[in-house]
């Protein structure tokens, strides 16, 4: 028997069956042949939620859930995050390796120079209610940018795609802090072609007066580590939405407009802004016991904690939790931080939590650091996505790479009625 093979019998029919394994998968599209009766479509496999399918092999992030780590290409996450900033690491996760100086240069120029917005993309920003959720106003600009930029639809063109991704990773920024600034009810400041990704986008976001805003240098750090920490996350929610709207073959704006959508959910990065509510709620270290037996007895769940894939500390968490102490040595520290620690201490040590192999996850601790900046809740996830962008350009041009990338469309199993007759009388009301 060949060694990368499967034997299946099936016991319906008593049939034998050999599955070719690779990289211990096999190929989903092989169980096809395995029917009980020749007009029998063919076995397939049930998976809600994609728990146990691969649905692109990818060489961009690798995550060992079982030992809490990250790769980004290769390389640890902690590296990363400690010795190279976004936009490198941006690069990283597009082109593969880190850039050389003059790669960088040009990257870094081509970012600046797109980072301004049509002057009707702010007045879009414009229309929308002051209370809108900032996620909803970040995916209905994103959206738009593929009225304003009809070219994109043309992705065989390298240069052109090339394009978009500078300009997608460079509007982003202009496009949260606009969000952020008409949420406060601001006037919106444009980007500085001048100063680092991260400097400009604090400047837009929080400048009043024009010519004293300097961020703190450990703020700036700081947040660049956070984008760093969010850029990719292999085949996550969002990023599974980027690849199979991309897979219609849309503009990049939509699909990204669609991971936006995805991301915004409470149980993706809508996270950070609910872990923070928790916290607030909690209120003191005294409350925290009371609050872990409500998610024992099933009540609600640990905003915060739970991975699909760790089951061991999130690598990113730890880093965050590090940075935190940096950042408030610089703003003063967050008085839920020591709520934050207290249900730390206690989940870990919590059967509950053992038991499933429940661990902080990136947006514990990072909301925190968030709040010390400035930013209302409403605003995490936007911050995410700004990150997240990078990582969901990255899987895109690699999807569209990918000979063997089809049309995302997955099967169902059917469990309504069989064929029914329309009832005479429905049919004949319609033409009143
Ligand atoms: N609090 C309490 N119980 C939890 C939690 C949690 N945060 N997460 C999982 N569980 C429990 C479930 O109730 C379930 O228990 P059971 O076996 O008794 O029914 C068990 O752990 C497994 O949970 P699932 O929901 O099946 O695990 P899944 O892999 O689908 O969930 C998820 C992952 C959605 C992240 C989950 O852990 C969760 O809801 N966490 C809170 C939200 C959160 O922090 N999301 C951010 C994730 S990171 C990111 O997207 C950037």
């Amino acid at each position: 028997m060949p060694r990368n093979t499967l034997s299946v019998t099936d016991n319906r029919t008593g049939k034998e069956y050999e599955l070719s394994l690779s990289k211990g998968t096999i190929q989903a599209m092989d169980l096809r042949q395995i029917k009980e009766t020749d007009d029998d479509f063919g076995l397939m496999a049930y998976d809600p939620g994609f728990t146990n399918t691969a649905c692109c092999r990818s060489r961009i992030t690798y995550i060992d859930g079982e030992q809490g780590i990250l790769l980004y290409r290769g390389y640890p996450i902690e590296n990363l995050a400690q010795e190279y900033n976004f936009l490198q690491v941006a690069y990283l996760l597009f082109y593969g390796e880190l850039p050389t100086q003059e790669e960088y240069q040009e990257w870094t120029s081509q970012i600046s120079r797109h980072a301004i917005v049509h002057q009707n993309i702010r007045k879009l920003i414009d229309s929308f209610p002051h209370n809108a959720n900032p996620m909803g106003m970040v995916m209905s600009t994103v959206a738009a940018l593929s009225t304003y930029y009809p070219e994109a639809r043309d992705l065989k063109d390298h240069e052109n795609r090339r394009r978009q991704v500078y300009r997608l990773i460079a509007q982003m920024p202009t496009i949260a802090a606009c969000v952020h600034r008409h949420k406060e009810q601001l006037p919106y400041i444009p980007p500085n072609e001048e100063l680092s990704y991260t400097a400009n986008f604090l400047t837009m976001l929080f400048q009043t007066d024009h010519s004293s805003y300097v961020p703190h240098s450990v703020i700036e750090r700081a947040l660049d580590v956070l984008l760093v920490l969010h850029a990719d996350h292999e085949q996550n929610c969002s990023t599974n939405a980027m690849r199979s709207v991309a897979s219609s073959k849309p503009d990049p704006y939509s699909a990204a407009a669609a991971a936006i959508g995805a991301l915004a959910g409470p149980l993706h990065g809508g996270a950070n802004e609910d872990v923070l509510r928790m916290l607030r709620q909690i209120g003191s270290k005294d409350r925290v016991q009371a609050h872990v037996e409500r998610v024992r007895r099933g009540e609600l769940r640990l905003m915060g904690f739970g991975h699909r894939v760790y089951k061991n500390y999130d690598p990113r968490a730890k880093i965050i939790k590090a940075l935190a102490h940096d950042v408030f040595e610089v703003t003063g520290s967050n008085p839920l931080l020591d709520v934050a620690l207290e249900l730390e201490r206690i989940a870990l040590e919590d059967e509950y939590f053992v038991k499933r192999r429940l661990y902080p996850n990136v947006d514990f601790y990072s909301g925190l650091i968030y709040q010390v900046l400035g930013f209302p809740a409403s605003m995490f996830p936007v911050l995410f996505a700004v990150g997240r962008t990078a990582g969901w350009l990255a899987q895109w041009e690699e999807s569209r790479n990918d000979p063997d990338q089809k049309l995302a469309r997955p099967r169902q199993i059917y469990e309504g009625h069989t064929h029914r007759h329309v009832p005479a009388g429905l049919s004949a009301s319609v033409s009143k």
